[in-house]
């Protein structure tokens, strides 16, 4: 299989830059508060990683993993529960970790999973927003960047499984 360069949305360096101020906002809102990080798999493990090392608050991690899409760049529709967290958040101050909000199902279904168990509050941090496809609004408190309709690959996000290791966010070229 050939090696391919996929062309870069978004680079390594606006990337940090962006973490760098999240992290400043969230250390910033949470003063003297302690915080729950849930980093939703696989997508987000590259964003989490390097926000928390920019929240100057301690922290503890959790991870989550959710599915909604199988191989294709179309979401299925369908949300499943496949790992839970292991904490026990009631009274906790959570912040959830994404890759991307898509049509916003998947964080919808999450904010229910974790609603019913009684944090004391929730936020949501998102790397990506793509706001065309939104159909179950969400409020992201900390967004990195809003982005157009094209399906991204890279700093963690996948097409079938590949392409997380890219160190920035590329587009996906049809013919790859
Ligand atoms: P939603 O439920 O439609 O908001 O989809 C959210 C999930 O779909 C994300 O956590 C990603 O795993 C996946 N997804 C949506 N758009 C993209 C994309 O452009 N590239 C890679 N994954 C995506």
């Amino acid at each position: 299989m050939e090696l391919y360069t996929p062309e870069a949305l978004i680079t390594e360096d606006e990337i940090s830059l962006r973490i760098q101020a999240l992290g400043n906002a969230i250390t910033k809102d949470f003063e003297d508060e302690d915080l729950v990080v849930i980093c939703v798999l696989k997508g987000a493990f590259v964003f989490c990683s390097d926000l928390i090392k920019k929240i100057n608050r301690p922290i503890s991690l959790e991870f989550i993993s959710l599915s909604s899409y199988g191989d294709s760049t179309n979401s299925s529709g369908n949300v499943r529960l496949e790992m839970d967290i292991t904490a026990n958040i009631e009274g906790k101050n959570v912040l959830i970790v994404e890759d991307i909000v898509d049509t916003g199902l998947t964080i919808k279904t999450l904010m229910d999973i974790m609603a019913v168990r009684k944090p004391k509050t929730v936020k949501l941090a998102s790397l990506l927003f793509k706001p065309v496809k939104l159909k179950h609004p969400v409020k992201i408190d900390y967004l990195g960047f809003e982005i157009e309709d094209k399906f991204v690959i890279g700093y963690g996000l996948d097409y079938a499984g590949r392409y997380r290791e890219l160190p920035y966010i590329g587009i996906l070229n049809a013919g790859n």
